[in-house]
């Protein structure tokens, strides 16, 4: 289905920048009076806010995890993707169902399956940007520059598999960007693509 709006998702490894480019083209969007929302995977809906509580403790096994990303999903592209998209708005969303392909993925489970029952419900993105970032770098900078100390999801044999998942995707509607550039650069890479997309 054609919708007035744009789709516009940003992927990639955690520590790669994505949730920063995203915050800092959603600045530059409105401030040039573009109508668009800024929205983010996993939501902070009911399902959203277990899978974050899980990322701490015990993780879920992985046909149970899939089943709640997709569950958290659903309800964030029927209540607010699709009708944004309706009503002509870029809706940008920190990580989408690639993410779901890439790390759910990397737990066993079938990639392409992962893609096909996402599919049936979740409108398919005008533009991916994938962060490529190195493995090791990634986890120096959740280390080093958060602070944080590594949840389940970011170990970096699990990592790696996940950065293989999204090294492998070609599909039309992606572009890579190299997540060492500085960030004014990327802003503006990603700025000219979303005018050329002509929203
Ligand atoms: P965040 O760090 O971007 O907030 O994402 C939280 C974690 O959720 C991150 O480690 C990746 C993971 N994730 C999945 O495993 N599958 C998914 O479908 C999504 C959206 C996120």
């Amino acid at each position: 289905m054609d919708y007035k709006g744009k789709l516009i998702v940003f992927e990639g490894i955690d520590g790669s920048g994505k949730t920063t480019l995203c915050r800092e083209v959603f600045k530059v969007l409105v401030s040039q009076g573009k109508s668009c929302i800024s929205t983010f995977e996993p939501t902070n809906g009911k399902w959203g806010k277990l899978l974050r509580k899980s990322f701490s403790a015990k993780r879920l096994n992985p046909k149970e995890e899939l089943e709640l990303f997709i569950k958290d999903r659903k309800e964030h592209v029927k209540e607010l993707i699709i009708p944004s998209m309706v009503e002509g708005k870029i809706v940008l969303c920190d990580r989408y169902y690639l993410s779901t392909m890439a790390y759910q993925g990397a737990r066993g489970i079938d990639v392409y399956k992962i893609k096909k029952e996402n599919e049936a419900f979740a409108p398919l993105p005008n533009m991916a940007f994938i962060l490529h970032i190195d493995v090791r770098e990634a986890l120096r900078r959740i280390s080093e520059k958060r602070g944080d100390k590594l949840n389940s999801f970011e170990r970096y044999d699990y990592l790696r598999r996940v950065a293989e998942i999204f090294d492998s995707f070609n599909f039309p509607w992606i572009k890579r960007l190299d997540a060492s550039l500085p960030k004014e650069i990327l802003v503006k890479k990603v700025i000219n693509i979303i005018d050329k997309l002509d929203c």
